[in-house]
């Protein structure tokens, strides 16, 4: 996780829709927001701090900083240049922590934006959403990349529905492993994407006010519990019945005005 020391939103990006340079986020209230994520994290994870940098205000979603995958790191090569500037702290970070990892590049026609777009279903098989940020060129760079390690891995790719609500993966879809069970916005893929996740695991929609409070941005922390920015009783009901029975939520509104929220502001090691 990254600390919101330096967290704003200073430039409107046109995949995203949410980040408005006249809809400033309350730094009291986002530092708030973030230490009470950190701290239920810490219960139940180790959680590594990267420290935060000036004049790079996205920073803090670390999510989109790249994917691990046992000793691989990829780094993101960010789609807008705005964020393309992140990449040399990332690198110098990363490149330290994770001492004894190949790390790896992608080409420069190659977009692909971590964690963000990418989830594991289980230690073999990954679903990376394209079409918005990442696109297919960088889900086939990742996954040569990690088929020529591990030949046993399975990508499938799943394309998004160009729309600038729900512009990365995680965004608009929670994989929720116990139930084998997708929690998932419809309306952000295109209809082979659904069909692609339909093979993979049970899906259920959530509607567009549960969408739009970023519902689908959870984490599973462990075998019982998922943190979540939002939730009604019915969507705490559904955890429930899918195994996930301490359902945890985190307000997130100040996060939101960047477009995102609790998921986007881990990275999973
Ligand atoms: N303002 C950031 C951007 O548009 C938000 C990134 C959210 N991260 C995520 N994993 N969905 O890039």
């Amino acid at each position: 996780m990254c600390p919101p020391l330096h967290f704003d939103v200073v430039y409107e990006l046109s995949t995203n829709q949410w980040m408005d340079k006249n809809r400033k986020p309350d730094k009291a209230l986002a530092n708030q927001q973030w230490t009470k994520l950190y701290e239920e994290c810490c219960k139940s994870a180790k959680v590594t701090l990267m420290p935060s940098c000036p004049g790079l205000p996205d920073l803090i979603f670390v999510a989109n900083a790249g994917l691990r995958y046992r000793d691989a790191f990829i780094f993101s090569h960010f789609f807008h240049e705005e964020r393309r500037k992140e990449f040399l702290h990332h690198f110098d970070f990363f490149g330290k922590l994770l001492k004894g990892h190949t790390t790896y590049v992608l080409p420069e026609n190659c977009y692909f934006e971590g964690q963000g777009d990418a989830v594991w279903l289980d230690d073999k098989r990954l679903v990376i959403g394209y079409g918005i940020r990442t696109n297919f060129s960088g889900v086939k760079a990742v996954e040569t990349l990690l088929k020529k390690h591990y030949p046993e891995i399975e990508v499938y790719p799943i394309a998004m529905r160009p729309q600038s609500t729900f512009y990365h993966l995680d965004t608009c879809l929670c994989y929720l492993p116990k139930a084998k069970a997708f929690l998932a916005y419809p309306e952000a893929l295109l209809r082979e994407g659904m069909e692609t996740l339909s093979q993979l695991g049970k899906i259920c929609p959530v509607i567009r006010q549960e969408a739009d409070e970023f519902v689908c941005n959870s984490v599973v922390i462990n075998e019982e519990t998922i943190f979540m920015p939002w939730a009604s009783q019915s969507i705490k009901n559904l955890m429930k019945e899918f195994g996930y029975p301490n359902v945890q939520t985190f307000p997130m509104s100040e996060f939101l005005k960047s477009g995102g929220a609790v998921k986007c502001l881990i990275l999973e090691m």
